[in-house]
């Protein structure tokens, strides 16, 4: 099963949005294995975004992702991190299609409300920069088995 790392950004925290964004997770059938609300320091911003570094939105991008609190989530699932980019939805909230997370709730480039890895080696990566191993729940939720083709 493959793991992904969600931030529900500082505008979607704002507009009391966290419940119908996880939401949307919880009911296409992904577990929730790990979640926090935190405010992202701007060594570990400037860590998770490193790739973007020399890009001309990266300091106003690193400046929106410390300005208040965020919910971190780890998802599981299978091909979790194409599934959940697909609920987010394209990039700028104006683009995005309706029926996604960002196509119905974003209008911004910028405040687009979430963040999803976009690779197996990103996720790896990022989940370790926010959360310790044994923050995350190992077992199988007993659900699981009624959400894939297993359970009969
Ligand atoms: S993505 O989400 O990886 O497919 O998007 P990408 O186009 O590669 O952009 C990487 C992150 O940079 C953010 N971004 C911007 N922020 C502010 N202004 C502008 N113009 C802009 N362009 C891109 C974008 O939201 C991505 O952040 P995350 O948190 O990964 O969504």
């Amino acid at each position: 099963m493959q793991k992904t790392l969600v931030i529900i950004k500082p505008d979607a925290v704002q507009r009391r949005l966290i419940g119908k964004v996880i939401s949307r997770f919880e009911e296409k059938g992904l577990e929730i294995i790990g979640l926090k609300m935190t405010t992202i320091s701007e060594k570990l911003a400037k860590e998770n975004y490193s790739i973007h570094n020399g890009k001309d939105y990266f300091e106003k991008l690193i400046k929106f992702m410390t300005s208040g609190p965020v919910v971190m989530l780890v998802l599981r699932g299978e091909n979790t991190i194409e599934v959940t980019r697909k609920l987010m939805g394209a990039t700028f909230g104006y683009e995005a299609t309706p029926g996604t997370i960002r196509g119905d709730f974003a209008m911004s480039k910028r405040f687009n409300l979430i963040h999803g890895s976009d690779s197996v080696e990103s996720a790896e990566r990022e989940i370790s920069l926010f959360f310790e191993n044994g923050d995350l729940m190992q077992n199988k939720q007993s659900g699981v088995k009624w959400i894939y083709d297993d359970a009969v």
